[in-house]
């Protein structure tokens, strides 16, 4: 049986049809999630840029990356929710392919990121690399597609 079918049976996505009240409700979880994901990530980005200078990045880092971690978590289960409604449509449509290859290369960035030394050293205070600079540039660029691709996604449908 085609999976996308059996999701749209799944008894959740049957109820978030129904339900007036849950559809709206996931909906605006989403994007809350987004927001708490973006405002975390574009505070770090900025700063590691060079913005808020009198910030520490050992200081302010920590408690960003945990923020963008809980928003980016809420906001997979939450799409996933929205996704389960009409799975085969949006299957094809291509702001939502186009918004999960983002989604996918921000998270690979971060993972790069955080293996890497540079932002090791840059979070104990060390100089903040050119390497690690491009990669919080990179950051939010990707994230802001994501963005216009989640809202593109209506206009295709
Ligand atoms: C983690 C990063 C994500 C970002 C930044 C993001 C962004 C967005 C945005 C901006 C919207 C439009 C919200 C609106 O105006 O109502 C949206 C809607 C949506 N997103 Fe996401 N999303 C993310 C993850 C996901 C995931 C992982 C899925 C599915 C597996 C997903 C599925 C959907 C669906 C189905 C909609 C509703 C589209 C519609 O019919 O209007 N999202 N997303």
């Amino acid at each position: 049986m085609d999976p996308l079918q059996l999701l749209a049976e799944w008894p959740v996505a049957a109820a978030l049809r129904r339900s007036e009240l849950l559809y709206p409700t996931v909906n605006a979880a989403h994007i809350l999630s987004i927001g708490m994901l973006v405002g975390a990530i574009f505070t770090l980005d900025l700063r590691v840029i060079g913005a808020f200078g009198r910030a520490p990045l050992a200081v302010l880092g920590p408690p960003l990356v945990q923020m963008a971690a809980v928003g980016v978590g809420l906001a997979l289960v939450t799409g996933f929710l929205l996704f389960s409604v009409r799975p085969s449509a949006y299957a094809t449509n291509p702001a939502f392919l186009i918004k999960l290859g983002l989604i996918a290369a921000g998270l690979l960035n971060v993972l790069l990121l955080r293996l890497g030394e540079g932002w090791r050293r840059a979070l104990a205070g060390g100089p903040v690399t050119a390497l690690v600079r491009m990669a919080a540039i990179a950051s939010m660029l990707i994230w802001v597609s994501a963005v216009l691709a989640g809202r593109w996604i209506a206009f295709l449908d």
